[in-house]
């Protein structure tokens, strides 16, 4: 389909570097929706993010559901998916905490058929759009706090893709995030490490101990952040290795508990 010249005029006047396939993207969202086109140029012209706009993102092979002011998950963190996938199997409970709109459990999931899945967030339209995408088992609250406690030495695979910007960096974040995510889903506190520190200290908690292979939390970091990260899995007893992907300039710790036999 062709976009309409004057969509495309509007997108372009107003930045958007992709603004033909911006066009055809809104106008096919504005007819499967059955709302005003403009109502959907405007909103993208305001600088709010397609996905937002349009109502999903298109992540690891599958189509996510998003609200507006849920974060929306980057390619980067098909690195995390990866990961879990490799590891997990029919039967592993799954546990994605920090999970925005549940992309990258269901993207999981979508790979592992037969997974057992949680998800938890403290944002309530992250919650919302989370049940949209996978069902049930969502639920809110403050990182492990919201978690049913028979998870407690059950979770298989820990998958927290917390907010990890410096507080320093966020005003050099792209608007689109600045003004359309929210500062939770960003901000990481000075190091952009303080909520990570947090999900590190209570892993061993909830990650399964003693059978192989055991529980691992996999977290997405900066290159920068390699170093800290890893001296806070240390800290709270879990042995790390760092995976990067350069094409999709992405880093992940994996922390896991000690082994009991050594
Ligand atoms: C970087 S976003 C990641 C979202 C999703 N996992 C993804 O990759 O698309 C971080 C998420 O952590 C959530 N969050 C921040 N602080 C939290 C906390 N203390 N407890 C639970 N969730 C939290 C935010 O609401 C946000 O949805």
């Amino acid at each position: 389909m062709t976009p309409d010249p004057d969509t495309v005029r509007r997108l372009r006047a107003a930045g958007c570097v992709f603004a033909e396939e911006e066009a055809a993207v809104l106008t096919e969202a504005a007819e499967t929706a059955d709302v005003q086109l403009d109502a959907l140029v405007e909103r993208r012209i305001a600088g709010e993010p397609l996905e937002q706009v349009v109502g999903y993102a298109d992540f690891s092979g599958i189509r996510i559901k998003i609200r507006p002011g849920v974060f929306v998950p980057r390619v980067r963190s098909e690195l995390l998916v990866r990961i879990a996938a490799e590891e997990a199997r029919p039967g592993s409970v799954v546990v994605d905490l920090c999970c925005g709109s549940g992309a990258l459990g269901l993207a999981v999931r979508h790979r592992v058929p037969g997974i057992t899945l949680h998800a938890a967030d403290i944002d309530p339209a992250a919650v919302a759009c989370a049940g949209d995408n996978l069902g049930g088992d969502v639920h809110e609250g403050d990182l492990y706090d919201a978690l049913p406690s028979h998870l407690r030495h059950r979770i298989d695979i820990l998958i927290a893709n917390v907010p990890y910007v410096a507080t320093a960096h966020i005003p050099f974040l792209p608007a689109e995030a600045r003004d359309h995510e929210p500062r939770t889903a960003l901000d990481g506190g000075d190091d952009g490490l303080r909520i990570f520190r947090s999900v590190a200290a209570q892993a061993r908690e909830w990650l399964t101990a003693g059978d192989e292979p055991r529980g691992m939390l996999i977290s997405e970091i900066t290159e920068a952040q390699i170093g800290t990260a890893r001296a806070i899995a240390d800290e709270n007893g879990l042995t790390s290795s760092v995976v990067s992907d350069d094409d999709l300039d992405a880093y992940a710790i994996i922390a896991r508990p000690p082994d009991p036999a050594r």
